[in-house]
């Protein structure tokens, strides 16, 4: 049996369920145009017998699979060997329990934590996913890769892609990337293409491109690096003694990491691993609000993935007739299209999710909260906490139940809009600089009035 037997890709669709080899590149069913799974044969992998039993890797972290916070847990994504797997030490990321901010919000001490995925090699937690993406780009021989991204995901494609000697280019909107971000892809040699247009036309041009070029796709629509960022929600039940949280709270954008996580919960329920699963709430920013639309306004559900699909196309045909453009200053998830629409519908489904959208300014209000009590991250990450002061208001959450958000990315990603909060006095957290003179008694009476 060759190696890939372990897993196998299947449409998504259950009128279809085509199933494909892992040495198959295909982003999309050739047969009916769906979304693709990676599928595990589970009889044929070794899977612990309790998650506890990968601690056992610690003792191994000489070994960079070992070390690396995805592939430690690697019997979850068995789709390759280990010699095609690439590491570049992604996923050493915290789970910090805060009880400041916890207080802040009106929840009871120890119950709220902050799973600060701005610690990975290029500052967010897109590194889980390109570890799987291109370690399947490896098994594949892919020579170029491409992706179309609000910037984290070229940050990460350029700096995985140059470790293991893959060329990629990357679709970026004119305007629509934030400053830090840019600078990554650019330094990190990756062909920057600026499309006069947002997010969604650059992910539209990019997959005609990969399709006619050859070229392997990194975005999330690559069900490989879906593999890899289910890692991220191991990680958070790692931190907390190998319990699940009661509530994972986590920004809505291409809606790539809610799908991986209802996955992940999915799988390690039917494995045995876990006896519950916790809920989701996955958080929109106002301005790109699509999910939260579809989802709580139409109703659109998974249904056995017999989704409406004619909600979605007219909702479509009415962004489009209106000359719609998504915008927020969250531009990580500033997105009015976003391609795993269906597989996040399920993982609602799975974790008995709820969605909600903040406005820019409870965005940027608790970014500075979550900045004042030692994490910083960028905007679209604290549209969880924002959004988690709406769920304890309206009591979904309890504050005595355990929550994690997940903070995507670093705050240096984005130091304009840090910037602009503090000086211009955007907010109640805004915290200037305060000028004075070159005169030892007049700065001193400013920290000792
Ligand atoms: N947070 C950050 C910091 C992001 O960069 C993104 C997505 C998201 C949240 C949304 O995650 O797509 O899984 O729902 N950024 C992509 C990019 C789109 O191109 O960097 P999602």
């Amino acid at each position: 049996m060759t190696r890939s037997n372990t897993a196998f890709q299947r449409c998504i669709n259950p009128d279809c369920a085509a199933e494909f080899d892992c040495m198959e590149v295909y982003f999309k069913c050739p047969r009916c145009g769906e979304l693709l799974d990676v599928v595990y044969n589970w009889d044929k992998i070794q899977v612990p017998a309790k998650l506890s039993d990968f601690a056992d890797r610690w003792t191994s972290r000489d070994n960079p699979l070992d070390f690396s916070g995805v592939w430690r847990f690697r019997e979850l994504l068995d789709f390759c060997p280990d010699s095609s797997r690439v590491t570049i030490g992604e996923g050493q990321t915290i789970l910090q329990q805060n009880d400041a901010l916890a207080k802040q919000l009106g929840i009871r001490p120890s119950r709220l934590f902050l799973q600060y995925e701005g610690l990975n090699p290029s500052g967010s937690f897109k590194d889980n996913g390109m570890t799987a993406a291109f370690s399947h780009a490896k098994m594949v021989n892919a020579e170029s890769s491409a992706c179309a991204s609000t910037g984290n995901t070229s940050a990460s494609m350029a700096i995985y892609a140059h470790s293991c000697g893959i060329k990629c280019t990357v679709f970026i909107g004119s305007g629509r990337i934030a400053f830090g971000k840019l600078s990554q892809a650019m330094d990190y040699g990756g062909h920057t293409i600026q499309i006069r247009g947002d997010f969604d036309d650059c992910m539209l041009q990019v997959q005609a491109v990969c399709a006619k070029l050859g070229i392997y796709l990194v975005n999330s629509l690559n069900p490989f690096r879906l593999e890899g960022q289910k890692t991220i929600m191991l990680r958070i039940i790692e931190q907390l003694g190998w319990q699940v949280p009661d509530w994972i709270i986590v920004p809505g954008g291409n809606l790539g990491n809610s799908s991986s996580f209802g996955k992940a919960f999915a799988e390690m329920k039917q494995l045995g691993l876990i006896d519950r699963v916790p809920r989701m709430a996955i958080i929109n920013a106002a301005g790109a609000n699509t999910l939260e639309h579809l989802y709580n306004d139409k109703k659109l559900r998974w249904n056995g993935g017999n989704v409406d699909r004619k909600i979605i196309d007219d909702y479509y045909a009415e962004l489009t007739a209106g000359g719609f453009s998504p915008h927020t200053c969250a531009s990580a998830i500033e997105i009015s299209r976003p391609v795993n629409l269906k597989k996040c519908l399920r993982a609602l489904d799975v974790c008995d999710g709820v969605v909600l959208a903040v406005t820019d300014q409870e965005i940027i209000d608790a970014k500075a909260q979550i900045g004042a009590v030692g994490l910083g991250c960028e905007p679209a990450s604290a549209a969880t906490v924002a959004g988690l002061k709406y769920l304890i208001a309206d009591g979904t959450v309890d504050p005595d139940q355990r929550i994690a958000c997940v903070l995507t990315g670093h705050a240096l990603k984005d130091p304009n809009v840090t910037v602009n909060y503090h000086k211009d006095r955007q907010g109640p957290f805004s915290n200037p600089p305060v000028e004075v003179d070159n005169d030892l008694e007049q700065i001193i009476k400013l920290i000792q009035p």
